[in-house]
């Protein structure tokens, strides 16, 4: 269940655009330390990256993540990106554990009636977490179309997913500005990716409100003012 303490920072979402840093870009050995600096630096919340080995090719973490930064952070946003193939038999274990919104990919979803995306959406809301969609760089922003009026989040990828430190891909802002045009006013427009201090400002041109970030703001030697950038600033 979605902790009561958590505000739903997509519903009332900050003036400049939210900052979600990706732990998968943390140091793995220093995770609490690492997950504190972003959050006192005023990061909205945490992305929480899930790979399976099969709908990417890497692995990196499941559930027992997701219950040690709850326990850690009782009022923090978790945001899950669940990138698996078999997303249905892993939303109750996340919600359990304590995500806030749980975004699965539609490429999992195409033509397997078992994975039907709005089936999908209202377990996610019957797990009492917000619901988000990701579309990869190459799927069209049609794809979702018939589903924007149920969704809490829309995540366009500006990388193909599996590892975090890739290129940012200009070729998906074209379908972000549609996008952006089309999703309801309390929908968040996500992007993931190869975010940076440079790349950022097209982010938010775009239409973007929602920005994960790893490697540019792990590895960065000043996150405040990476943070700063980030939002556009
Ligand atoms: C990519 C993941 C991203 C990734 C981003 O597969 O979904 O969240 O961690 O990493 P950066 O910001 O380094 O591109
Ligand atoms: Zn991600």
């Amino acid at each position: 269940m979605t902790p009561s303490k958590v505000a739903n920072i997509l519903a009332h979402p900050p003036q400049s655009p939210m900052i979600l840093p990706s732990i998968f870009g943390a140091d793995f050995m220093r995770m609490g330390e690492e997950c504190d600096s972003v959050l006192k630096l005023g990061a909205e919340g945490l992305h929480i990256d899930v790979m399976d080995g099969h709908f990417v090719p890497n692995l990196t973490m499941g559930p027992i993540m997701v219950k040690w930064l709850r326990r850690r952070y009782p009022s923090t946003y978790l945001d899950v990106h669940l990138m698996v193939n078999d997303p249905v038999k892993w939303l109750k274990p996340f919600a359990d554990a304590g995500a806030n919104n749980l975004t699965f990919h539609s490429e999992v979803s195409m033509g397997r009636k078992e994975h039907d995306e709005r089936k999908l959406i209202a377990m996610i809301h019957d797990l009492g977490c917000q619901a988000g969609i990701a579309i990869n760089p190459n799927t069209p922003a049609e794809a979702i179309y018939p589903l924007l009026d149920q969704l809490d989040l829309v995540l366009v990828m500006s990388v193909f997913p599996g590892f975090s430190g890739q290129s940012f891909i200009q070729g998906v802002l074209e379908k972000t500005r549609v996008l952006s045009k089309k999703i309801r006013k309390t929908t968040s427009l996500q992007m993931d990716g190869g975010i940076n201090e440079k790349t950022a400002p097209e982010v938010i041109a775009a239409g973007c409100n929602n920005i994960v970030a790893a490697s540019a703001l792990f590895e960065s030697k000043d996150r405040r003012a990476t943070l700063a950038k980030l939002r556009g600033n």
